[in-house]
This record gives structure tokens, C-alpha cells and sequence, in this order.
């Protein structure tokens, strides 16, 4: 499909150009981002470009992933990035260190969810890696239910089986466990 822009008071999500690099490049260079994503490490603006060129367009096109650029209304700077698997139904997201402690990425979930429940899915997954809290911070603050551990769906760096906190928040808002958020 063609690019959608989704919009809440906060924030403003397009897709990312050629144009976003600089950001992209910098807010990649931050150890939280690194620690927690499997982006390359180290990053150049090679990579990017690469990913805006390879990843982002192709993945619209195809329908297999959707990445958005997270902007402040506005602003044509990017803060950040959320993106949705359509295969797993699942969400990856990273804030610049700047943009963080202001309920950014919040709100890009939550259009996020909407927008894709809107286009019929039933539900949609997230994981982190063990420890990640600030990531499961947003999930539970945007109605996610934990789920549990398991071996995370995407692997760590070093491709092994990498344990993660799994969460899932279902279209009709029912809680999919029980369970407690550690
Ligand atoms: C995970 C990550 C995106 C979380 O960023 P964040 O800034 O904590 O998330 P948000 O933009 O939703 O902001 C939430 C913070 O804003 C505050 N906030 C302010 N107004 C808010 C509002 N109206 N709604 C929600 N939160 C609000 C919250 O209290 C919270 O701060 P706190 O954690 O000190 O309580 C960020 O830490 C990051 O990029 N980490 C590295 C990459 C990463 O881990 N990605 C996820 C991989 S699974």
C-alpha cells in the first residue's frame, strides 16, 4: 500500500526519506538503541540510507512492513521510529534520547494499533529483551497484557536464542492473560 500518515496532538507519523539520514544516523549511535535493537552496530549513514532505500519503501510496496518516521506537529525533524510487521503483527519502535520522557512513543503506538486493528487485525504482539523496562513501560501503559518470556522473535546480534518479555493487546480490548508486568 501507499505510505499513511497518522497524526495525534503529540506527534506526526510519515514515512522516512533520504532526508531523515542525519537523524536516523545519530539517534543509532545511542547505546540504549543499540543495546535493545538489532540496528547495525556501529552505524553509518550508509546504513541509513540503506534502510530507508532497502527496508522502508519496499516494505510499504509489499505490505510486509510498515515503517513510519515519529515527528513533533510541525516538525519536519525525526524523533524516532515505529514500525509494524504485518506477518507477526508485531511493533518495533526506538526514540532519539532527546525525544524520550514525553510520551512520544505513546502515542505512536497507540495510532499505530488503531490503525492497524482498523485494518482488521485481531490482534497485535510486542517483545523486548529481558530487562528492556522502559519498553515495556509503553506497552503497558498502552494496554498491552504480558504474556510472559520466551525466546525472542527476533534474535539478538549475535543470533541465538535471546529471551523476551512478550505482551500482546487484543482488538477488542479484552486482557489476553493474566499475568503481571515484571
Ligand atoms: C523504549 C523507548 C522508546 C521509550 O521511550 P519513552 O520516552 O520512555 O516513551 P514515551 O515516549 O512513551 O514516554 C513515556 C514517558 O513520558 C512520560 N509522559 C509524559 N506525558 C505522557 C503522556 N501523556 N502519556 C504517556 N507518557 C507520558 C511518561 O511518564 C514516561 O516517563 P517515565 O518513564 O519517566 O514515567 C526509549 O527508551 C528507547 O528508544 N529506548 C531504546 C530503544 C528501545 O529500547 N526500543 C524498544 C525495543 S523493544
Amino acid at each position: 500500500m501507499l505510505p499513511v500518515t497518522l497524526e495525534s496532538a503529540r506527534v506526526r507519523l510519515d514515512v522516512p526519506t533520504r532526508a531523515d539520514a542525519p537523524a536516523i544516523t545519530a539517534a543509532c549511535q545511542d547505546p540504549d538503541v543499540v543495546r535493545w535493537t538489532t540496528v547495525p552496530s556501529p552505524y553509518s549513514s550508509r546504513d541509513a540510507t540503506t534502510f530507508v532505500d532497502a527496508l522502508v519503501g519496499p516494505g510499504w510496496a509489499s505490505d510486509r512492513e510498515y515503517t513510519w518516521a515519529i515527528r513533533r506537529p510541525g516538525s519536519t525533524w525525526l524523533e524516532g521510529i515505529v514500525g509494524y510487521r504485518t506477518a507477526g503483527r508485531d511493533l518495533g519502535f526506538w526514540l532519539a534520547p532527546s525525544a524520550r520522557g514525553a510520551g512520544l512513543m505513546h502515542d505512536a503506538v497507540e495510532l499505530v494499533v488503531d490503525w492497524a486493528v482498523g485494518q482488521g487485525a485481531p490482534d497485535v504482539y510486542w517483545e523486548c529483551y529481558v530487562g528492556n523496562t522502559a519498553s515495556a513501560a509503553v506497552a503497558r501503559r498502552a494496554g498491552f497484557s504480558y504474556t510472559g518470556t520466551a525466546d525472542a522473535r527476533v534474535p539478538g546480534r549475535d543470533g541465538g536464542p535471546t529471551p523476551a518479555w512478550t505482551a500482546l493487546r487484543r482488538a477488542d480490548g479484552s486482557p489476553a492473560s493474566d499475568l503481571a508486568w515484571p
